[in-house]
């Protein structure tokens, strides 16, 4: 694929680029590896991780179609809904957003800073969100196009071809930080919940860096659902760029087994992980994805699953908001 052709997709510049990226000294000691960090956690405040990234590409594109509103969807907690309330706040539109609840939620964490935001919200069921939510985000629109509001909709975490983009140019980011650092990365990590970052890693480094393997650990679903979604979204971006780049998902890793007990459930020996990791290396993980996904990396690696990786980078995609909700649990394990 032609670097200029990516370079011609219209992008708005609204994240912190680029990230730290440093090494974990002590946990590298102690697990007796070389394990770097990725800050993407450090992309904003408001609009802090990795959803920013792709918001940059889809955000662009939906000015360009001239929207007013976008709107999408995600969990009560959602990093993604708060990011997108977050920047369209900043370009001057209205957002929407579809959440799912099981019931009246507290006020707290992403959806706090969602409602402060000014973001319009719907609440939609468990069973809805599974069936019919992209069916009820088209709905919303068309209600707001009778208005004569142009309305814009963005799939679940912007995980489409045009958000792909984003970690596809993480991928340039690292490659050129590499050079700084004098190390050359041999793995990529990152967490999986609905596919776009680790399919832009995967498309991003076959293009710019085939030397890298890109792992993802799924915080919900399971690899075959993974495999089929990252496949799905990658072939699109490439079909969008009119590139000829054949994509395999025998060439993709997505680690299953470390959901636990399910999306946004926490086990206490997970939270307990989490105050480990911020202890030693004063590094905050968040309990739905990042948390997971490092809690999966330092069990795979004892399994010897990365044994013949020598540097191996973690890219910490945020979530510090989800924190907050789970003050209970973490108050039981701390
Ligand atoms: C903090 C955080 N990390 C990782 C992910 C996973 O990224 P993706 O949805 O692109 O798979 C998400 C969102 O789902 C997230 O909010």
């Amino acid at each position: 694929m032609s670097k200029t052709k990516l370079e011609n997709v219209k992008k708005l510049n609204l994240a912190n680029l680029p990230t730290p990226v440093y090494r974990l000294e002590r946990i590298s000691e102690e697990w007796g590896v070389d394990l770097w960090i990725k800050r993407d956690d450090y992309t904003g405040a408001e609009t802090s991780g990795n959803k920013i990234r792709k918001l940059e590409y889809t955000i662009a594109k939906a000015l360009s179609e001239k929207a007013e509103v976008v709107i999408t969807c995600g969990g009560i907690q959602s990093n993604h809904c708060r990011a997108t309330a977050a920047v369209a706040a900043k370009v001057g539109i209205k957002s929407h957003l579809v959440l799912r609840i099981d019931e009246e939620p507290p006020v707290e964490g992403n959806y706090l800073l969602d409602k402060i935001l000014g973001a319009e919200i719907t609440f939609i069921s468990r069973k809805d969100y599974s069936n019919r939510r992209g069916e009820i985000m088209a709905e919303i629109a068309k209600e707001y196009e009778a208005k004569g509001i142009k309305a814009y909709v963005i799939p679940e975490g912007a995980s489409d071809g045009t958000g792909n983009f984003g970690y596809i140019e993480a991928v340039q980011e690292i490659v050129a930080q590499e050079k700084e650092l004098g190390v050359n990365f041999d793995a990529i990590v990152c967490a999986v919940g609905s596919g776009g970052t680790y399919s832009g890693l995967f498309l991003g480094a076959k293009i710019y860096a085939p030397d890298k393997k890109v792992y993802g650990f799924n915080v919900c679903d399971d690899e075959e659902y993974f495999l089929n979604v990252c496949e799905s979204i990658a072939s699109d971006t490439v079909k969008a760029l009119g590139s000829d780049i054949e994509v395999k998902r025998e060439e993709m890793n997505i680690i299953d087994g470390y959901k636990g007990l399910g999306y946004a459930i926490s086990k206490d020996e997970e939270l307990l992980f989490i105050t480990e990791l911020a202890r030693k290396e004063g590094v905050i993980l968040d309990p739905v994805y990042t948390g997971k996904a490092f809690y999966g990396l330092y069990h795979e690696l004892k399994k010897g699953r990365f044994s013949a990786h020598k540097h191996i980078l973690f890219v910490h995609t945020g979530g510090l908001f989800g924190v907050f909700p789970k003050q209970e649990q973490f108050t039981k394990v701390l």
